[in-house]
């Protein structure tokens, strides 16, 4: 038994921040931002939005897409880091709010920019072993909560966002995700972190990053990971029909497709309008490739993230739909 991808789903808050916009706050420039990282804008949510409303946004769109009932979801997991309260999980509320009831288990992951891949692999496992028929996976993100506007480093690279999708049994080993690769050092843990946390001060806290450190080792530990994760599928990068990156800056994602040998055409991008989602910006990502008639049936399709923690992972997808 495989799974296999039937639906996928967005959703972006309606408040958009543009560079020029950012410069008034900070002291930046359109040039600077789009030559360093490729962004242009990113949406903000409004006040009082949560990240279940931004995952709930998502999740309805990709269940209606495919129109499955939603008693027949058995699984939800929200990947984030900016979870609406420290318990009970964002996973569980959005379930309320989606009106699942209790035949139905629901949890968060937080493994940062990495969330997504690791909640699609768990996903994949509860599905494959035959426990669950259908999984609802999202990632889901209110970034702007942990950053410190003050602090031009950061706060030009972040944005929020949702993106959903549904995951169901595929009898055909050769369809549906046919592998992936899970990484995490946590010796690296203090090049991207926040300054607080609910044990440490009571506060979410910011994000801090040390960016250089952070741009050499996503690029070297994503390309490898991609490579690690078709291997294992018996898989070589010609193989790949279309990349669906983490969409951290423009620079990395352009240099792990130039280590890979990939041509531009192979790689979705939506950093520019979307900026860093974190978690939520592979679903997102994948949604925009989606809607844009950027995948066919047959195509192979890599993940590939890397986060704080460091985490990392890829997973490879035969799209089968
Ligand atoms: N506007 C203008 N100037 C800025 C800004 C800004 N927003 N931010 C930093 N600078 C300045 C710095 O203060 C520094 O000035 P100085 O020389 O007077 O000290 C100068 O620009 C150069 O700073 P660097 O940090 O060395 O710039 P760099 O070329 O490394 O680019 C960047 C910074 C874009 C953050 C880069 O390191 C990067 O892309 N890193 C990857 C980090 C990332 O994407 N993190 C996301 C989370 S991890 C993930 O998702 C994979």
């Amino acid at each position: 038994m495989n799974s296999k991808i039937i639906s996928t789903g967005s959703y972006l808050p309606k408040k958009i921040l543009t560079n020029d916009d950012l410069s008034k706050i900070v002291e930046t420039s359109d040039e600077w931002i789009t030559e360093r990282t490729g962004i242009k804008r990113r949406h903000i949510v409004a006040e009082g939005e949560m990240t279940s409303d931004l995952a709930y946004n998502a999740s309805i769109k990709a269940i209606k897409k495919v129109g499955i009932n939603k008693d027949d979801i058995g699984m939800i997991i929200v990947a984030t880091t900016t979870s609406d309260k420290t318990f009970p999980s964002t996973a569980t509320i959005l379930q309320h709010k989606l009106g699942i009831g209790d035949k139905c288990f629901a949890f968060d992951v937080q493994a940062v920019c990495s969330g997504f891949i690791y909640a699609l692999t768990i996903a994949d496992k509860f599905v494959k072993s035959g426990q669950v028929k259908n999984a609802l996976v999202v990632g889901a993100e209110s970034l702007s909560k942990i950053i410190d506007w003050k602090d031009r480093n950061t706060c030009v690279l972040f944005g929020d966002g949702a993106g959903a999708l549904i995951l169901t049994q595929e009898s055909d080993e050769k369809q549906g995700i046919l592998s992936s690769s899970l990484h995490s050092d946590g010796q690296y843990g203090f090049l991207l972190e926040t300054t607080g946390g609910v044990s440490l001060s009571q506060k979410a806290g910011f994000i801090t990053m040390q960016g250089r450190e952070i741009f050499k080792l996503a690029v070297n530990k994503m390309s490898n990971c991609v490579e690690e994760s078709l291997k294992k599928a018996g898989l070589d990068i010609e193989d790949i029909d279309l990349i669906v990156p983490h969409q951290a800056n423009l620079r990395i994602l352009s240099m792990v497709a130039k280590k890979l040998k990939l041509t531009d055409d192979k790689v979705v991008l939506t950093v520019a309008d979307h900026a860093n989602t974190s978690a939520a910006s592979i679903p997102l990502a994948l949604d925009y490739a989606v809607q844009n008639n950027r995948i066919k049936e047959g195509d192979l399709v890599v993940f590939e993230a890397l986060g704080g923690g460091l985490t990392w992972g890829s997973v490879v997808v035969r799209w089968h739909s």
